[in-house]
């Protein structure tokens, strides 16, 4: 990454240090009966929330000791460290911090990142917890229309140019499935000395040769600033990530409200989450079989004539437009055995209610055939 993009941060990290506010992570282990491993040294913990002392429980399982408070305090398990090394080595950046939930990456960074004379841009079709991070910022929010480079373009050229300045987009749309044009999007950014922030929730597992994502798969690793995933989505679990820069993490650590003031993640999760993550690395035959298998699916429901909008993913919308058509669509479906959810709005726009289908692998082709014929039938009885 260009380290100029950052020098604001070097300064008001410098900043912190000299007013002695610089917050850094230290590994602390439990050791039991109040006493803990920090940095290598056994210590009296006169810093934790068990309070009645129940995590060090022998007999519960061990893995969830280590969180009762957060990791600025005496929460810093090593587990944590461990494993965000070597999620940054995957992701190919130089650090990696974890978070509580994808929500909370989203609404601690963004007003980190971002505060009131600051600009953000917005595709529309974002996800609703980039849209409260923007709020929660106090930065101008601006929206382009979804995926509309010449939009983004007009209100970056209108932008004060002494602003800061960030783009944020889903990768994979959420509810529509479509893709960023990530590409452009960092062209445009560099072009209008913008950050860019792209949340790889539903695309994180599944592309880039071994799942580290779709700003992996395009080679555009060294020109996003921000990347943030969720560990809830293909990888089966729970906890979200942000991928950057050292400097970044070092910032975010600083001042991320969602992650100093809140509980870490139990320790049992982070090892969870591993375990699949190792899985998902190695097994390529899941994300060869999803995306095999959403091709075979939107093709089958175009062919039917049904409208799946701008899908070019495993998430794919059947546009139906009125609310009262998608609950009846979404009843229909579920007394033939088919569990598909009704999306309204304000999770969309208005007039856009749909029913949003998500593939698996592991669904079977029988199934998926089966499934489309119900679709089809439902369809034909509802029109
Ligand atoms: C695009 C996107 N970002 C963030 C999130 C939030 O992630 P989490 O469920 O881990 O809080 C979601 C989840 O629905 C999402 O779809």
């Amino acid at each position: 990454m260009r380290k100029s993009a950052w020098q604001w941060m070097h300064t008001e990290l410098e900043s912190l240090k000299e007013r002695a506010q610089f917050r850094y992570l230290v590994d602390s282990e439990p050791q039991g009966q109040g006493w803990l491993l920090r940095d290598g040294r056994r210590m009296l913990n006169l810093a934790s929330n068990d309070y009645l002392g129940l995590q060090q429980r022998s007999g519960i399982a061990d893995a969830w000791m280590g969180a009762a408070a957060s990791r600025l305090i005496v929460g810093n398990n090593p587990v944590y460290r461990r494993f965000e090394e070597e999620f940054a080595r995957f992701k190919g950046t130089e650090s990696c911090l974890l978070f509580s939930s994808g929500y909370m990456a989203n609404v601690g960074v963004i007003p980190s990142l971002m505060g009131r004379h600051d600009v953000v841009f917005s595709d529309r079709l974002n996800h609703a917890s980039i849209v409260d991070g923007i709020v929660l910022s106090r930065a101008e929010h601006v929206r382009y229309r979804h995926r509309d480079l010449d939009h983004l373009e007009t209100l970056l050229r209108k932008a004060d140019t002494g602003s800061k300045k960030l783009i944020v987009t889903d990768s994979v749309f959420s509810m529509d499935g479509s893709i960023a044009p990530l590409r452009e999007l960092v062209e445009l950014k560099d072009r209008y000395g913008a950050m860019l922030m792209v949340d790889e929730a539903h695309s994180g597992g599944l592309y880039g040769e071994q799942g580290q994502g779709l700003v992996h798969e395009l080679g555009l690793t060294e020109r996003v600033e921000i990347q943030m995933g969720t560990f809830s989505k293909a990888y089966g679990g729970y906890g979200a990530y942000i991928a950057g820069d050292e400097v970044l993490k070092q910032y975010l650590v600083n001042k991320a409200r969602s992650f100093i003031y809140t509980t870490a993640l139990p320790p049992a999760v982070i090892e969870s989450v591993r375990l699949n993550w190792l899985q998902a690395r190695k097994e390529e035959w899941r994300r060869k079989e999803l995306s095999r298998k959403a091709v075979w699916f939107r093709e089958a429901l175009r062919q039917r004539g049904f409208d799946t909008g701008e899908s070019e993913s495993h998430i794919v919308p059947l546009l139906l437009g009125s609310n009262e058509r998608t609950v009846r669509f979404s009843e229909k479906l579920q007394q033939a055995g088919i569990a598909a959810v009704a999306i309204r709005p304000p999770t969309v726009p208005e007039g856009t209610a749909r029913i949003r289908f998500t593939l698996m692998a592991t669904h079977r082709d029988e199934d998926l055939q089966w499934a489309v014929e119900q679709i089809d039938r439902a369809g034909r009885e509802l029109a």
